[in-house]
This record gives C-alpha cells, sequence and structure tokens, in this order.
C-alpha cells in the first residue's frame, strides 16, 4: 500500500494517481468500519481516527492505524495528518442519537458542531481539502407530502410499498427542517462546508443517509451501538432472547399497515457511495465545491414488514407490542437517491429487506455480545512497520 498521492506514467503515456492516504474520523464505529473495508477492497490506504467515545478497536482490521484523537485536539489531528500525507477525510465522527440529543443538546451542539469546526479548521491548515461528511436524513425533519416530490418509479411492480403512488420520495431540494438538535447539528455543519467550500476552496460531498442498515457479509463487523436504538438491531436481539419483545411505536400511521415506513440502505451500499464521492472529489477534473447526496434504497419498509421478515429469516418467535406513536415520529420517510445515481454513478446494489437483515442477523447471531465479547486484538492499534504511533 502507498500512503501518499503519486503521479506515474501509464503505458500509454497517460498520468495515472494511485490513491494515497485516506483518514477516516469516526472509522472505528458502525459505518466508518465497513467503509475502511471497503477502501482496502479498493486500493487506498485508511488511517482510522477516533476517540473511542463509542467506536470499537476491534472494529478495524489489523494493519490499519488507529490513531485515539478527538477531531478537535488539533495536534493529534495535525500530527496525523502530516505523518500519514493525509489527502482526503471521510468524517463520520459525531454523536448520533436523536432521543439524547433532545435529553442533551450541548453535547450535540458541542461534538457535531465546535469540535466539527475545529476539525475542518485543522484540516485546511493542513492543506486537506477533500472531505465526505456523514449527514443525515434527520436534516430533512417531518416532511409535508408534496406531488412534487412524488417520483414515478421506473421499477418493475414487485409488491414493494415503494411502488404505491402515495409514497413519498424526499429529494435533497427539500428545505431543511430539522427537529432535533442532532439534525440541527447535521444540518448546520452541512452549511458550513457550503460556505467553506465557496471561501476556502473546500471540495465537500455530504451523503445523507436514511436508515443504515445490516453487517459486513463476512460476518466479521457490524452494528453495535450503545445504547441501540436502530429498529433492526432491536428486533434481532429479540430473536436471540436478549429482549422480551419489539415495542411498535404507533399502528395508526396513514399506511397501509398502519406503521411507519422506513427507507433501509444496506452499509456495504454505503460504503460504495463513499468509495464514489472519494474518486469525484479527488479528480482535479471534476469541480468542487460543496453537494449533498441522499443514500437510501428507495423503496419503502413498514415497522411491521421488519418484524416479519425478521421473523422468517431468524425462524425465530419475535414477541411485539403495539405502544403509543412517538413526538415526531415522520409516517414516512424514504429517499429518492436520483442524484446520486447521476452524478455519483451510485444506485445500492443490496436493496432487498431479506438481505439486508440476513446480513445482521449473522452478526448478531456470531457475536450475541457484540466487539466486548471479541477477543481484543493488540495488534489492530500497533502501528505498521515504519509508521508513526500517535496517541492522546
Ligand atoms: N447509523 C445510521 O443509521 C446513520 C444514519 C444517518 C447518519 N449517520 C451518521 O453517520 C455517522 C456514523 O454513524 P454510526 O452509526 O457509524 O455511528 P457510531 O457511533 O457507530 O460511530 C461514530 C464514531 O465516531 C467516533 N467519534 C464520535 N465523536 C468523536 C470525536 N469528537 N472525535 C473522534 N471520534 C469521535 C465514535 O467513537 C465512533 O467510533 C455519524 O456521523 C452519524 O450521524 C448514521
Amino acid at each position: 500500500m502507498i500512503s501518499f498521492s503519486v503521479v506515474i506514467p501509464s503505458e500509454k503515456g497517460r498520468a495515472i494517481t494511485i490513491p494515497g492516504t485516506i483518514l477516516v474520523a469516526g472509522g472505528a464505529g458502525y459505518i466508518g468500519s465497513h467503509v475502511v473495508r471497503a477502501l482496502l477492497d479498493v486500493g487506498y490506504d485508511p488511517v482510522v481516527y477516533d476517540n473511542l467515545s463509542r467506536g470499537h478497536p476491534q472494529a478495524v482490521p489489523p494493519g490499519v492505524p488507529l490513531i485515539k484523537g478527538d477531531i478537535g485536539n488539533t495536534q493529534t489531528l495535525g500530527r496525523t495528518i502530516r505523518d500519514f500525507r493525509v489527502e482526503g477525510v471521510l468524517h463520520f465522527a459525531a454523536d448520533s442519537l436523536v432521543g439524547e440529543s433532545m435529553a442533551n443538546p450541548r453535547r450535540y451542539f458541542e461534538n457535531n458542531v465546535s469540535q466539527g469546526l475545529v476539525f475542518l479548521r485543522t484540516l485546511l491548515e493542513h492543506g486537506v481539502k477533500n472531505l465526505v461528511f456523514s449527514s443525515t436524513a434527520a436534516v430533512y425533519g417531518d416532511p409535508v407530502v408534496r406531488p412534487l416530490d412524488r417520483l414515478a418509479t421506473d421499477r418493475p411492480t414487485d409488491g414493494h410499498l415503494s411502488n404505491q403512488e402515495d409514497l413519498l420520495y424526499l429529494t435533497e431540494g427539500r428545505p431543511l427542517r430539522p427537529t432535533n438538535p442532532y439534525g440541527e447539528s447535521k444540518a448546520f455543519f452541512e452549511t458550513a462546508l457550503a460556505r467553506y467550500a465557496a471561501a476556502y476552496g473546500l471540495r465537500a460531498i455530504a451523503l445523507r443517509y436514511f436508515n443504515a442498515a445490516g453487517a459486513h457479509f463476512s460476518g466479521e463487523i457490524g452494528e453495535d451501538h450503545e445504547p441501540e436504538t436502530h429498529l433492526i438491531p432491536l428486533v434481532l436481539k429479540v430473536a436471540l432472547g436478549q429482549s422480551e419483545k419489539i415495542i411498535v411505536y404507533g399502528n395508526d400511521y396513514p399506511t397501509p399497515d398502519g406503521s411507519p415506513i422506513r427507507d433501509y440502505i444496506h452499509v456495504d451500499d454505503l460504503a460504495q457511495a463513499h468509495i464514489l464521492a472519494l474518486k469525484v472529489l479527488l479528480d482535479p477534473e471534476r469541480p468542487g465545491g460543496f453537494k449533498a447526496y441522499n443514500l437510501g434504497n428507495g423503496h419503502g419498509y413498514s415497522v411491521l414488514e421488519v418484524i416479519e421478515v425478521a421473523r422468517e429469516v431468524t425462524g425465530r418467535k419475535i414477541p411485539l407490542e403495539i405502544g403509543p406513536r412517538r413526538a415526531g415520529d415522520p409516517a414516512i420517510l424514504v429517499a429518492s437517491f436520483e442524484r446520486a445515481r447521476q452524478d455519483l454513478g451510485w444506485e445500492p446494489r443490496h436493496p432487498d429487506l431479506r438481505r439486508i437483515i440476513a446480513s445482521a442477523w449473522e452478526w448478531h447471531r456470531r457475536h450475541p455480545g457484540g466487539y466486548l465479547q471479541q477477543a481484543r486484538t493488540p495488534g489492530n492499534q500497533k502501528p505498521l512497520p515504519g509508521r508513526p504511533s500517535l496517541a492522546e
């Protein structure tokens, strides 16, 4: 692996750029750790930078440097950028629990915004201008269905809810009206990226994920949040007997079965989108600036559907209880990913809910206690030969 960008002449005399080192901030977390593997698969050289507040060293593959540092720590970050000759950055490092953000907004504004801005400043001071940012569908808030946002679907009718006319597809043109500090912190950071792109030449792409789900097909890494708030892992914990039942918050929404509809996007599809976004940013022929893209699979699945498919995949009983609606839960959130398809050449390869849940189940079945249960591999934190070891 080459840790910096070099240009070599090709056989036909055209220059080929070999990908350089990519700093993966938050790379010990759920999505970041999957993206690290995807980067390795296509020949990039990742360095994980994570304060391990919520991440897992075991999720970082052996041989990939793991620098324990905070995005707001200018010294450790600056040293990492210099020592590893960082060329591009994937920024996953943030707190992302909606409920926690309501109870403790300070944490969200301080970590996701204040520390994030220090992060940006340090990157720019060190001449790093290429950044992919993990944004979220939460920036849209509680969208109102308008005919304008209904897209004609070109998919064959396959019985999925996405083919029903009354589904709402969210496009990036929608106004950002977040309804919680988490969404607000992400929306603000997007604004900063747009302004910094115009003023300082930053080249930035924000990827607005809908519901990230599933696990690496090797079954070796997967979702392990504490606390867990995402539907699929919570349902699978019931299947494993770790919790008694799953609560469905409301069955009187204006949807076919009364439960809310969401868009689940496989974490491997998210990873591929990051590779494509990075390629666009690192291509000197492409214009810079800032642009945001939705990443969803364009299919909506209801909460009750998810539970039913999980029962089929696991072959286990998954008792459920209907509870009251939760404040601020929109009835339907489904992405339009047309912009990502057109500009990045991306489309989801694993949109099938059964496949998404099966990959998650493989991870949870093999690691019922998550990463804690796995033997800690100190080798993960050892520097590669000839590479500096940095610790906060
Ligand atoms: N999981 C989803 O469904 C989803 C949906 C939309 C957006 N996102 C966004 O994607 C990103 C990754 O989500 P995830 O589910 O992998 O979360 P995660 O909590 O598993 O990973 C986040 C990582 O960032 C690290 N981190 C947090 N603050 C840091 C700081 N100040 N300095 C250094 N490291 C820090 C944590 O230790 C953790 O390893 C987040 O920014 C989140 O807002 C996630």
